[in-house]
């Protein structure tokens, strides 16, 4: 038998690869959250930093979808994901794109509560909806 098995290296990635983009969107909801009290009690400079680590954990995700990764290990992603990459891919970008938007306009906002949905809290939805299993 070969040291190298590569399916068996391959089985291990995806747990491993599927585990951490788990990990990214906890991390993300978290500092979501974050980023919406911040924002409320108007401490602007603190929650830009958030919506900056947001914007970068977003990028990070668009790598933690290879095809090896569509099932198992407790995944909750719909095979959506790869049947449509291009649109999923492309609404990750804009939501990485949205929060560096959000830094720029939320202390101009009047209504911080749109501005927030507008740019942060609809993205979520609009990609679980279509990319995620209803849990
Ligand atoms: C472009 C698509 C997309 C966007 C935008 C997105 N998510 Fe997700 N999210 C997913 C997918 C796909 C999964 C399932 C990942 C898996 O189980 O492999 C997921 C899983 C999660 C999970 C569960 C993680 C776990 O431990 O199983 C949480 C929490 C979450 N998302 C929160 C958020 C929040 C909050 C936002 C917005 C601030 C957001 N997501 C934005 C696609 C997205």
């Amino acid at each position: 038998m070969s040291f190298f098995n590569t399916s068996l290296f391959s089985e291990e990635s995806a747990k491993d690869i599927i585990k951490k983009r788990k990990s990214l969107f906890s991390a993300n909801y978290k500092t979501a959250k974050r980023v919406d009290i911040l924002s409320k009690n108007l401490e602007y400079d603190k929650a830009k930093e958030f919506m900056k680590v947001v914007s970068k954990n977003y990028l990070d995700l668009l790598n933690l979808f290879p095809e090896n990764t569509k099932e198992g290990h407790g995944t909750e992603a719909l095979p959506s994901v790869w049947e449509n990459k291009e649109e999923f891919d492309a609404l990750m970008k804009k939501s990485s794109d949205d929060m560096i938007k959000l830094a720029s306009v939320i202390e101009d906002s009047d209504d911080i509560r749109a501005t927030l949905k507008q740019y942060m809290w609809k993205n979520c939805n609009a990609c679980h909806s279509k990319f995620r299993k209803p849990h």
